[in-house]
């Protein structure tokens, strides 16, 4: 039987493989084709071990491939034969000219689009699903519609909103799906075309239609909310270590107000992520292209307060470990950017890092997923650094250990173990708060937890 139709997604990253898996994971009747640059990942797709950890993304690959869903290297051919494609390659921070450590940097996009428009002989509907800054489909547009051939391309903006480490979940199950055309005919008609796709699995409800340039802001606006919230409980927090007012007593009895509601809440040692300060500070940039400055201050603020809070919590573990960790053991439990990934980018982890390397610390990191991207990350300094597999053996002779990725298993080791193993006086700095702190002070440990009052024996 053939195909209804052949959906293509250029691609194949944290967003473009998990997404276009439930795809053709909830929809047989279509054939899904995931292309990329990268050869290596591609290979990875199709012969495992994945490319990225995801729990739950095993499963769901394991159901279409090869069925329906295909993973190649071949893009030309690939965009050939698609009806509806996809582009969901990165859009990192520009690092170089105009808007520099700001703009996105939309070079793979606009090579995507000049591929497309040359290698297609047909009208086809490309789908936005990278984050992008708003209106950039008028220049995609522009790009693809200057044609001698005649073809007709319409834009939707179908930004992603899936967190890592919980991506099948929020795939299966979206708060919504949000797609943006323009309210003409042809762009009505796009978008009809795409609700289609989702409404296999997504109640209609959670399908949210909107004018194009909405969908595109929408996307950078939610990450500078839940951005914000964090940035908003971590400044509360350096006022409770001050105070003796407790951060999760804050937190709950603020997030009870159903105006302002439980989530986002957990204060940290620092958001991170590939996407939360790249997005708001394109945000920024945006907002100053078109003259806004206040509006620019406003959201750079919360990545000012996010490396703030980074910042003071190495500074915590200097002033308390007497001012000098030169040449002692201290170990990193976690180095993802969260839970349930092997994820590093922006991490927390790597800013502490290489703080502490600067104070000629002896670094021992562990983590169970993250550990190769660590290794990548820290290659400059690796002499400085050592990786361990084993929290136990990671604390063994440590003065100190850091917690910075709140990754359940470290709440369930024997600290009391672990304790026995360390340089004297033992010290343990929380930056997620996932800790029993009393019974950890009661053991003898020095506690330090983030908007908390410090445990200290002396
Ligand atoms: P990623 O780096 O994991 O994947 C992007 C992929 O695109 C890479 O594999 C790269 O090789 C490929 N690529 C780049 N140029 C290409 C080209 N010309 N042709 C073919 N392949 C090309 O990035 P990601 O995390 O998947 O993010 C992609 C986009 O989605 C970004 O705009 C990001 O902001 C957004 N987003 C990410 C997340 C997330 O959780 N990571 C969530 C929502 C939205
Ligand atoms: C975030 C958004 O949650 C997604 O909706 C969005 O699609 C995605 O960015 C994106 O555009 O890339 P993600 O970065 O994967 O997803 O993970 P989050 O769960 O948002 O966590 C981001 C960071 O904030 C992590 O470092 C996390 O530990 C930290 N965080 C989160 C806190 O410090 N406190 C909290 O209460 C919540």
């Amino acid at each position: 039987m053939p195909f209804e139709k052949n959906i293509l997604c250029i691609g194949a990253g944290y967003v473009g493989g998990p997404t276009m898996a439930m795809i053709a994971a909830k929809c047989p009747q279509y054939k899904v084709v995931v292309v990329d640059i990268n050869p290596e990942k591609i290979r990875a797709w199709n012969n495992g071990p994945l490319p990225i950890y995801e729990p739950g993304l095993d499963e769901v690959v394991n159901k279409a491939r090869n069925k329906n869903l295909f993973f190649s290297t071949e893009i030309e051919k690939g965009i050939k034969e698609a009806d509806i494609i996809f582009v969901s390659v990165n859009t990192p921070t520009k690092t170089f000219g105009q808007g520099a450590g700001q703009a996105a940097d939309l070079q793979y996009w606009e090579k995507t689009a000049r591929q497309i428009l040359a290698q297609s002989d047909r009208c086809k509907i490309i789908v936005e699903k990278s984050t992008l800054p708003v209106r950039t489909a008028e220049a995609m547009e522009r790009i693809l519609n200057n044609n001698p051939k005649g073809l007709h391309f319409e834009v939707l903006s179908n930004p992603e909103f899936l967190a890592e480490g919980s991506a099948i979940r929020d795939l299966e199950k979206p708060d919504r799906v949000l797609i943006g055309s323009h309210e003409t005919p042809e762009g009505l008609q796009a978008r009809r075309e795409l609700v289609e796709i989702y409404a296999n699995w997504v109640a209609k409800e959670h399908i949210i239609e909107s004018n194009i340039w909405s969908a595109e802001l929408s996307k950078l606006t939610a990450n500078a909310f839940l951005a914000q919230r964090i940035s908003s409980i971590n400044s509360i927090s350096a006022l409770c270590e001050k105070t003796e007012a407790d951060i999760n007593e804050v937190a709950y009895a603020i997030g009870t107000d159903s105006r302002i509601g439980p989530h986002f809440l957990k204060a940290s040692v620092g958001f991170g992520g590939s996407c939360f300060k790249k997005d708001i500070l394109n945000l920024v940039y945006i907002c100053q292209s078109y003259g806004l400055t206040e509006v620019a201050a406003y959201w750079e603020s919360v990545v000012k307060i996010n490396e703030w809070q980074e910042k003071r919590f190495v500074q915590n573990m200097l002033a308390n470990m007497f001012n000098t960790v030169a040449g002692k053991k201290i170990a990193l439990f976690g180095f993802a950017f969260k839970a349930h990934t092997g994820d590093t980018r922006e991490s927390a982890a790597i800013y502490v890092t290489r703080w502490l390397a600067d104070e000629n610390a002896r670094i021992v990191i562990t983590d169970p997923q993250a550990l190769d991207n660590a290794k990548l990350d820290l290659a400059d300094i690796k002499e400085k650094i050592e990786f361990e597999t084993d929290p136990y053996r990671a604390a063994q002779g440590a003065h100190a250990i850091a917690l910075l990725t709140e990754w359940p298993l470290y709440r369930s080791l024997d600290y009391a173990r672990i304790l026995k193993t360390m340089a004297q006086p033992a010290f343990i700095f929380d930056g997620r708060n996932i800790l029993d702190h009393p019974k950890l002070f009661k053991m003898g440990f020095n506690v330090f937890a983030i908007g908390k009052a410090a445990l200290k024996h002396f």
